[in-house]
């Protein structure tokens, strides 16, 4: 089953998920799902608070195929930074030119519960940032430059229109 997607402006973008005590039967069956809808959704990654679920959950595309990372943090970000064009599946259809770290190190506890480190760089490096980013409650745009911002408001206005009726953003 393909779980739907928030999209902004869902308040729960905005909010910091819980990190998750036990890797039981509910969150083995939340990470099935997720990568299947990400997968779906042509997505690189997505984090369990675009499906609605304000847990530390996130699911990266690997070249070894879809993986899941629980309680992922950034230990350490490169001094080197690289501007990138990002999407995201909460956002359809706003590309935005963000600058990050070219590669990061990151901890998170795999799908069998071992606590792992991992180093990424350029495209999968931005990824495990962006998805990581989504677990504290920090949408992309909030990322982008002051010009960047200025040239997403239309797109952000469309967004609102179709997304935010019935929902109260803040
Ligand atoms: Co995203």
């Amino acid at each position: 089953m393909f779980l739907s997607i928030r999209k902004y402006p869902d308040p729960i973008l905005k909010i910091k998920a819980e990190k998750v005590k036990n890797i039981d039967g509910s969150v083995r069956e939340l990470i099935r799902q997720m990568k299947e809808t990400m997968i779906a959704n042509d997505g690189a990654g997505l984090a369990a608070p675009q499906v609605g679920v304000a847990k530390q959950i996130i699911v990266v595309n690997t070249k070894k195929g879809p993986r899941a990372f629980i309680n992922p943090e950034v230990i350490e970000p490169g001094k080197k930074k690289k501007k990138n064009q990002e999407g995201c599946l909460s956002f359809p259809g706003l590309w935005l030119k963000i600058v990050r770290p070219e590669t990061v190190k990151i901890k998170a506890v795999d799908e069998e519960g071992k606590e792992t480190v991992i180093e990424a760089k350029d495209v999968p490096a931005l990824i495990f940032q962006h998805e990581i980013d989504h677990i504290n409650g920090i949408e992309f745009i909030r990322r982008a430059s002051l010009i960047e911002k200025i040239k997403a408001q239309r797109e952000l206005a469309r967004l609102r229109r179709d997304y935010g009726t019935g929902r109260k953003a803040y």
